[in-house]
């Protein structure tokens, strides 16, 4: 696949790394020419600018820069991702773990209104950058599960196979309407992680135990 990132942080740095190993064509694209070559020396892709890269990203560009400023990146570059799908991976989650988007829309769909052509998937927004280092994320025997939100089913298919590139399953998490859910879920996670130090995946019983058996 022919993939873009718009951002040359730690998430595109490490899942522009694991896109490069699976053999996918992978341009980091940043604001500063320096750190977009830096960073694609690391991860093997090729550099470029914002632009260059939702232009070379043809089956897939991440959005992965700060929520706040995503919107307005996106309506940037409409022009260049209308139908391209774009992954939205970012955490809009500010002071006291709490949502910077309430009460309005979800970051995603923010995003989508800003880029109305683009094919927004929500993905890859509840764990570390580093976890995405990991080749694969599988923890105690068992691979990481990747929730997706998104309506247009084909884009959902790309991120499918990304994911599931990477070592990990994807589960369908509903359409876009429900990716304010990720990113809530990203905040009440990172505050029980970040906040208090404990174990968020204890929280959850096996399926199982949580269907009531
Ligand atoms: N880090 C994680 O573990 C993690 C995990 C899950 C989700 N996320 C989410 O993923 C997104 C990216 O996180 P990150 O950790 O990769 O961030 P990061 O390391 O801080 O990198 C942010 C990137 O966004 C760029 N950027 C900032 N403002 C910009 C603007 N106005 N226009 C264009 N580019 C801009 C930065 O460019 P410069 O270098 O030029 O400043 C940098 O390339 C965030 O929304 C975050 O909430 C992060």
């Amino acid at each position: 696949m022919r993939i873009g990132t718009l951002g040359t942080g730690a998430m595109a740095e490490a899942l522009a790394g694991q896109w490069v190993r699976a053999g996918h064509e992978v341009m980091v694209g940043g604001r500063s020419p320096e750190r977009a070559a830096v960073v694609a020396r690391r991860t093997g892709g090729r550099r470029g600018t914002l632009r260059e890269a939702a232009g070379h990203g043809t089956d897939a560009v991440l959005l992965a820069v700060p929520a706040p400023v995503a919107p307005g990146l996106a309506s940037e570059l409409a022009p260049l991702l209308e139908g391209r799908t774009l992954i939205d991976c970012t955490n809009p989650v500010g002071p006291g773990f709490a949502l910077t988007t309430e009460p309005g829309p979800s970051a995603a769909v923010r995003i989508a209104s800003a880029a109305p052509g683009a094919r927004v998937v929500k993905a890859f927004n509840l764990c570390h950058s580093g976890v995405w280092h990991l080749s694969p994320p599988v923890f105690d025997g068992r691979p990481l599960a990747v929730p997706l939100c998104g309506d247009d089913p084909d884009a959902l298919d790309v991120v499918r196979a990304l994911v599931t590139g990477l070592g990990c399953v994807p589960f369908d998490g509903g359409g876009l309407a429900r990716a304010g859910l990720l990113e809530a879920t990203a905040a009440f996670l990172i505050g029980l992680w970040a906040g208090q130090g404990v174990d968020a995946q204890a929280i959850a019983p096996p399926l199982p135990y949580a269907q009531g058996s």
